[in-house]
């Protein structure tokens, strides 16, 4: 396996969420009413169920399941799944490492989305991401994060988590997703410096 997305880089990454637990409700308080806003927009089916990848504190997972969707959260930040099951019981959580994608069978679930999971890995842990999710979602691929830079505190705090924010808003989503089977369907801002992508996945 590749430096990048070593054992090593990825225990840093749980370490930095556990660490930054504390501090999530305040992030989360701008983030709720976005996500829902998002989701109503979006209109998709409640009958679509859902696979949250990176779920943190189960935000975009528990909007989901207010919508009447079935949904399951995956992270491997232990202390934010404590927070995501106490705030969303309808909502099933896991311990999972999204290394341990391929696990998960092909067309499992119909839909498979991630919210600001992205913006913090390199491109080629992004494209296991996102070829996984293609592989996994017999319907749609969507994903939240950024699409441009945001305020002095919003890059403090990504220059803390890491380096590749930079990387990744320098890079095409449009071509990343492609690389990953992915079309995009619809693309519209949902927050300040937040965009959401819903693609088409499964079977073409
Ligand atoms: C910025 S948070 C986003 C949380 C949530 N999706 C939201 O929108 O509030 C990124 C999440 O990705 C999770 N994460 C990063 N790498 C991961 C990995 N390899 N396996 C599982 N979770 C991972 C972190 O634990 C963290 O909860």
């Amino acid at each position: 396996m590749k430096k990048s997305i070593s054992k090593d880089v990825r225990q840093k990454t749980r370490r930095f969420f556990n660490l930054v637990s504390a501090i999530y409700p305040f992030i989360e308080r701008s983030l709720d009413p976005a996500y829902r806003n998002a989701l109503a927009m979006l209109d998709l089916d409640p009958q679509l169920d859902v696979l949250d990848l990176a779920t943190g504190t189960g935000l975009l997972a528990g909007s989901f399941a207010q919508r009447g969707h079935q949904v399951q959260g995956l992270d491997f930040a232990d202390k934010l799944l404590q927070q995501a099951q106490k705030k969303h019981p309808a909502v099933s959580f896991r311990s999972f490492d999204l290394i341990n994608l391929p696990e998960i069978p092909d067309n499992s679930h119909a839909i498979v989305c991630m919210g600001y999971l992205l913006h913090g890995l390199d491109a080629e842990f992004r494209h296991h991401i996102l070829s996984q999710a293609a592989r996994i979602a017999s319907n749609h691929v969507l994903v939240f994060d950024y699409w441009r830079p945001g305020n002095l505190f919003v890059r403090f705090i990504e220059w803390v988590e890491g380096p590749h924010y930079p990387g990744f808003l320098a890079a095409s989503r449009r071509d990343e997703f492609g690389r990953a089977g992915l079309d995009i369907l619809r693309a519209f801002e949902f927050s300040q410096n937040g965009k959401v992508w819903l693609c088409g996945a499964g079977p073409s």
